[in-house]
């Protein structure tokens, strides 16, 4: 039987130490790390999700992933671990980072399993670039607006999935005092930090649709686990005619926010030719 399932995956990284190992879920006596225990769930939460949407996917073809904002890039050494032992196959994997010193770590990781469809580039993500076709964008917890470049990259790249569960972004938060018809919500502080949060995502999942991506949200672990367990999932369609950032710059309009997403990316609407073929 695949593992494909979150229990599954969350059992492979508690019993097999060939991938928990280097990636130190482990203290050297063997026994799992307990501060390990969320982490391991979120990755398994992601997994399972991305798997999902891989088993639709010509496993002939190559997939090209892009992790951005990568830190020490577990969710890119799992799924290749997990692609190549339960479905015989090698997608390549790019992860990005701004820290140099993770990046540093996961080259050495990469080196030690033997790893060779890696590449890890140290800077920021709007600045990644390669010549190969990068398939799906995957971000988890993206620290503030390095969520908005994955989203940003994603869509520059033509990614067939941009898959990212957000971390903090406190980018609307001050600017929801006054002036939208919600002040008397956003008066209290503490509302003002959950309704921002959730107007975030809201526009990041609006400008997804306008740039032609059907989007979906999911959770992946149980809030009592994480409040940051929500994943914004975006598939490319091949409908480009209605695109339109009309509903993106509504929302920013009744808040009279400037949220700055499309500030990494020229609003030119895409022509079909960059369309998905699926
Ligand atoms: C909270 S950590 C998450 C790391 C990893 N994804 C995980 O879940 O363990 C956020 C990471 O984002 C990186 N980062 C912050 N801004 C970035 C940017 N603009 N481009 C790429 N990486 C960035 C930081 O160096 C840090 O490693």
């Amino acid at each position: 039987m695949k593992i494909i399932n979150k229990a599954e995956i969350v059992n492979l990284l508690e019993q097999e130490g060939i991938i928990s190992n280097p990636l130190g879920f482990r203290h050297s006596n063997g026994l799992l790390k307990k501060d390990m225990n969320k982490k391991i769930n979120e990755i398994a939460g992601f997994c399972e999700q991305i798997l999902k949407i891989i088993n639709k996917y010509n496993k002939k073809k190559e997939i090209v992933f892009l992790e951005c904002s990568c830190g020490k890039s577990y969710l890119s050494f799992v799924l290749s671990y997990i692609f190549e032992k339960e479905f015989n196959t090698k997608p390549f994997f790019f992860g990005v980072d701004t820290n140099d010193e993770l990046i540093r770590r996961c080259e050495k990781i990469r080196a030690d399993l033997d790893y060779e469809n890696m590449i890890f580039k140290h800077g920021r993500t709007i600045d990644f670039n390669t010549d190969k076709k990068v398939d799906v964008v995957i971000a988890l917890h993206a620290c503030n607006t390095a969520t908005d470049e994955a989203i940003a990259k994603g869509i520059e790249v033509g990614a067939r999935y941009i898959m990212v569960v957000p971390c903090c972004q406190g980018q609307l938060r001050s600017q929801l005092k006054d002036h939208h018809p919600l002040t008397t919500v956003t008066q209290f502080g503490l509302l003002r930090s959950k309704f921002a949060d959730i107007l975030t995502d809201a526009l990041r999942s609006q400008f997804l649709l306008g740039n032609g991506y059907y989007v979906e949200l999911l959770e992946i672990v149980p809030p009592k686990l994480t409040p940051k367990n929500m994943l914004i999932s975006a598939r490319k369609t091949k409908n480009t005619s209605k695109r339109s950032l009309e509903g993106y710059h509504q929302l920013n309009n009744i808040f009279n926010t400037n949220f700055s997403l499309q500030d990494y990316l020229s609003e030119q609407p895409l022509n079909d030719d960059q369309a998905c073929a699926c």
